[in-house]
């Protein structure tokens, strides 16, 4: 037997990144657990809902540049700082080592494993969030956590999962079964049945 909970957003847990803009001449950042994958395909886009409240929202629009970089569970202590305080009143340029990228306001983070730099494309207007849209211009992957085929090995990242409901970061698991494939055996049955 299920409980309705009502109008509540069960898609938990989420990856917990770091987004970061260039506002007012600084580097700012803010952890942002709410990040959306448009397609999968060239170009690639990636999206987030940002409370207008934020001080980072001004820097996107104005440079029409962004970072969202991907912290392992070392960095939970600086991420969760960053997410608790806002640039309006506090420096959070010099809480991070920075690398430059291709693009001039995508603060780029050392000490994350996986780092994107991110070209504006559009805004979507929601009442209380601004609804960012990037396309990933470029991205850049310690050699530590990369396979030989030169993809991201999530295991090695070990990234933050969030959870809204326990309010923690929780660890990735095992992996379960391969994508694409563990249903193909289903799939033969069904079509012969
Ligand atoms: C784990 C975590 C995830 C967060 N995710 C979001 C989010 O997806 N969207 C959002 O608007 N704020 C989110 N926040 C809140 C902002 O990070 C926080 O308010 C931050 O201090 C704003 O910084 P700024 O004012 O310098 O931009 C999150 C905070 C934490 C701790």
């Amino acid at each position: 037997m299920k409980r309705n909970l009502g109008p509540v957003n069960a898609l938990y847990p989420s990856l917990t990144t770091i987004v970061g803009a260039v506002v007012d001449g600084k580097p700012n950042f803010l952890a942002v657990a709410h990040v959306g994958i448009m397609n999968h395909g060239q170009p690639q886009y990636l999206s987030f809902g940002l409370n207008k409240k934020h001080y980072t929202n001004q820097g996107i629009v104005a440079n029409r540049e962004f970072s969202v970089c991907i912290p392992g569970e070392d960095l939970v202590v600086e991420t969760d700082y960053v997410g608790l305080v806002t640039g309006r009143n506090t420096d959070k340029s010099g809480v991070f080592e920075l690398f430059q990228g291709e693009l001039a306001f995508a603060p780029l983070i050392v000490g994350c494993p996986v780092c994107m730099e991110c070209r504006l494309e559009r805004v979507l207007d929601f009442e209380t969030h601004d609804v960012f849209i990037g396309e990933v211009v470029a991205t850049h992957a310690d050699e530590s956590v990369l396979r030989e085929d030169g993809k991201v090995d999530l295991a090695r990242v070990r990234p933050l999962m969030f959870d809204m409901a326990s309010m923690h970061y929780w660890s990735l698991g095992a992996q379960v079964a391969p994508c694409w494939n563990v249903g193909k055996g289903l799939k033969a049955a069904l079509r012969g049945g």
